[in-house]
């Protein structure tokens, strides 16, 4: 019987995550899976570097831990199918940084697990960043920590008459509503017949076995790229010196993720926040896959 390798494992001091090497040039595949498994629901997300790896061993790898594989369906931004594997997509397009985000949350069924593989890395800058939201929930002040368990998060959408009509491709505004209601949004409709699409939704979630209190979801990039449409859900404003304060927890304990080729990174989505430094070298290209895991979690 094959004896299976044991893992080498490092974390990301004591920021977010863990790094797991290969100072044995073994196969990915002789990973022994149950440790695979504890390390990631301890760290919420693990780094593999230095395994032989292509987008085929990428693929073989991620389907042996995961499953219910999804495409982009209702995905914010633009991305690529690579290999006409529609399981298998470039990261957005956009080259300004991201702020720490949970993969779709802006909808109501987030894939819990995520992988990222590198293609081929920058030359510089466009790191990845990843932050566990339980360490954020816990280095939060108590005022703020009440604010976001005791108030939720809404997010407007407005559109004009013509365009919810062209959008939703019909003048009835009870067609609208039945679409928007699939994915649990309120319509309402104002005085001149434009509309506001409401999605309402926890800011704070309970993860894992013991049920920690976890900050995650699209607050922060929200923010910063359309701040008009987020507020409380009491139409109280978010402001300034709350996402301040957020953003300097975060700062604290986020961990940089500088590419090399062949890196893979699993994220748990339910727990962990990704996002990116600003794009400046035109050749960084990162696959995403968005999965669930195969095993108890
Ligand atoms: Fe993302």
């Amino acid at each position: 019987m094959k004896l299976q390798n044991q893992l080498h494992s490092e974390p990301f001091s004591d920021k977010t995550g863990c790094k797991v090497l290969n100072p044995e040039q073994i196969s990915i595949f002789d990973l022994d899976q149950q440790e695979i498994i504890t390390l990631f629901k301890s760290y919420g997300a693990l780094l593999f570097r230095g395994f032989d790896s292509d987008v085929e061993i990428f693929l073989q790898f991620s389907n042996s831990l995961s499953t219910e594989f999804i495409d982009y369906s209702n995905g914010y931004f633009n991305r690529r199918v690579i290999n006409n594997n529609p399981t298998l997509l470039s990261v957005n397009d956009l080259k300004d940084e991201i702020k720490l985000h949970g993969e779709m949350y802006y909808l109501p069924n987030h894939p819990p697990l995520l992988w990222f593989f590198c293609a081929t890395p920058p030359v510089e800058s466009g790191e990845t960043i990843i932050c566990d939201g339980r360490k954020i929930f816990s280095n939060l002040s108590d005022e703020t920590k009440n604010l976001f368990t005791q108030k939720k998060l809404k997010y407007v959408n407005h559109l004009e008459k013509e365009a919810w009509q062209e959008r939703y491709k019909t003048d009835d505004l009870k067609l609208v509503k039945d679409a928007c209601a699939k994915n649990q949004r309120l319509v309402k409709l104002n005085e001149d017949e434009s509309i506001d699409i409401l999605y309402i939704c926890p800011a704070i979630y309970e993860t894992g076995e013991q049920k920690e209190l976890t900050f995650i979801g699209s607050l922060l990039p929200a923010k910063s790229l359309h701040p008009d449409i987020i507020s409380f859900d009491d139409g109280s404003e978010i402001n300034e010196q709350i996402i301040s304060e957020i953003d300097g927890v975060t700062e604290e304990i986020t961990t940089e993720i500088a590419w090399k080729t062949g890196d893979i990174l699993m994220i748990d989505n339910n727990r962990v926040m990704h996002g990116r430094r600003k794009i400046t070298d035109d050749n960084r290209d990162i696959y995403i896959r968005l999965c669930s895991p195969a095993f108890p979690f």
